[in-house]
């Protein structure tokens, strides 16, 4: 298998461009956040577990998340794997390298100041169906609260309040250097400035992948 991990605070970019390049073929992306969002809305025994960590903007627990990604793990059909959202503690990473074939191959980190993590994740909405990102000011879908792609309703996510979104990154910065050091060690790790426009920084991916 081959697994590329996207690192980076929330909102800095990592499922808009997994999702772009996953639209484009050849590979797979999987988001923590759109599994677990899923299993909220369909009640499972994960989502109900999930739903109050994360409506606190705190991290679900290691070891249902390894679950979850170990199971997905098993659906790439043979392409490769973007992994958005995981890992994001020492522990997740571990579980993946510790498995020769879901070992990772490459780390790559977005890197954007928090004013404008801040500004990003108030104005992002979102489609309820298929997750595709957009956002109040710099990226509306073209028909107002309707999915470009699949015409489902765009809304706000519950998390993207204010205080939540302090809190998420508060809980980000407490990782964070960990995870890099350990990316870091194994030179898996590319660091990439993703403030500036989404294209420019597909490029940019797309070199880091081939
Ligand atoms: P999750 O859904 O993964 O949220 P997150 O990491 O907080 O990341 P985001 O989805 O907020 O940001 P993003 O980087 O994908 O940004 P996006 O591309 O959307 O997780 C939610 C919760 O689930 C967590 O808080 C936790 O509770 C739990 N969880 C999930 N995984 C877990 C794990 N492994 N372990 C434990 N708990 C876990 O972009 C944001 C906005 O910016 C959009 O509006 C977009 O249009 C805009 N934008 C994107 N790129 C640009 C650009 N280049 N320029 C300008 N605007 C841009």
């Amino acid at each position: 298998m081959d697994i590329t991990v996207f690192l980076g605070a929330p909102g800095s970019g990592k499922g808009t461009q997994a999702k772009r390049l996953a639209q484009q073929g050849g590979f797979v992306h999987f988001s923590t956040g759109d599994i677990l969002r899923a299993a909220i809305n369909e009640k499972t025994e994960v989502g109900l577990k999930a739903k109050g960590f994360m409506d606190r903007g705190e991290l679900v627990p290691d070891d249902i998340m390894i679950a979850i990604i170990e199971s997905a793990l098993g659906r790439t059909g043979g392409k490769r794997v973007l992994l958005d959202g995981f890992p994001r503690t020492v522990p997740q990473a571990e579980a993946l390298d510790k498995n020769a074939k879901t070992a990772v191959a490459r780390a790559l980190y977005f890197q954007v100041p928090n004013p404008a993590l801040i500004a990003r994740l108030t104005g992002r909405r979102v489609c309820k169906n298929c997750g595709e990102p957009y956002h109040a000011v710099t990226l509306k879908p073209k028909q107002d609260g309707v999915c470009d792609r699949c015409g489902g309703p765009v809304i706000q996510r519950s998390d993207d309040t204010e205080e939540v979104v302090k809190r998420r990154l508060e809980v980000f910065e407490s990782q964070n250097n960990k995870l890099l050091a350990y990316y870091e060690k194994s030179r898996k790790l590319k660091a990439f400035d993703g403030d500036r426009p989404i294209e420019a920084l597909q490029k940019e991916l797309l070199r880091a992948l081939q």
